[in-house]
């Protein structure tokens, strides 16, 4: 616990992996990030980097594609999760699959030069104030060409007004805002709304 006895984010998430409530959890990669190779707008080597990984299911699934896989999450239960997960993988792909237990908005590595970054439902929880290091470490850890590909729910007035701002979701225009000009928006696709209305972005680094 930290010192005022409100749960610190790490221990939040901790929180939410101990509950057993994670529908997100799905085991299944999205099908817009399994189109999004299918395009082959990147071959299926170099590195990638998932961020707030949970249980790694897209880490796993990048590195089936060949790519070396680095998921990253706050909390600890879910790469445990992964890890135990990827005992049905081949040697080759398990070789390739990584968790690191790290913040996101302070990403342990700099210069990685990752082909393709991927967040699915992570930057959408990040606070504001916390916002620009997460773009700093996506800009600095991608390689020119390299994609950036974003799940986020918008922004609703539901979340505007909850007081515990659990989540944060992703106001109008915002993307352009924090990536650009440093990241291009290739496209953004509105999603079927999942619990809320939410997008799908498609970001390259010139
Ligand atoms: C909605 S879950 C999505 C998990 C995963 N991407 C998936 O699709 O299954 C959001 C994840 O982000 C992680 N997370 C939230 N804030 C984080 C932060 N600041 N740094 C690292 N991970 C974070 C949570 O622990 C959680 O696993």
């Amino acid at each position: 616990m930290s010192t005022d006895a409100q749960p610190t984010w790490r221990e939040r998430w901790e929180d939410h992996y101990a509950s057993g409530h994670t529908p997100w959890d799905t085991q299944i990669t999205p099908p817009e990030v399994e189109a999004f190779w299918a395009a082959g707008r990147l071959g299926g080597d170099g590195l990638a980097l998932d961020i707030g990984c949970g249980p790694g299911t897209n880490v796993r699934y990048l590195a089936r594609q060949g790519l070396t896989a680095i998921g990253f999450d706050i909390a600890l239960q879910p790469l445990l999760t992964g890890r135990q997960r990827i005992a049905t993988h081949a040697a080759d792909v398990a070789d390739r699959t990584h968790f690191v237990q790290a913040d996101v908005t302070r990403l342990p590595l700099t210069g990685a030069g990752a082909a393709y970054i991927l967040d699915v439902g992570c930057f959408h929880g990040v606070r504001p104030t916390e916002r620009d290091s997460y773009v700093a470490g996506i800009v600095a850890n991608l390689r020119p060409g390299g994609y950036y590909q974003l799940y986020a729910f918008d922004r609703t007035p539901e979340m505007a007004a909850d007081p515990d701002r659990k989540l944060m979701g992703v106001e109008e225009n915002e993307i352009a805002q924090r990536f650009t000009p440093q990241l291009t928006i290739v496209e953004i696709i509105r999603a079927r709304p999942d619990r809320y209305p939410c997008r799908w972005y498609l970001l390259q680094k010139p």
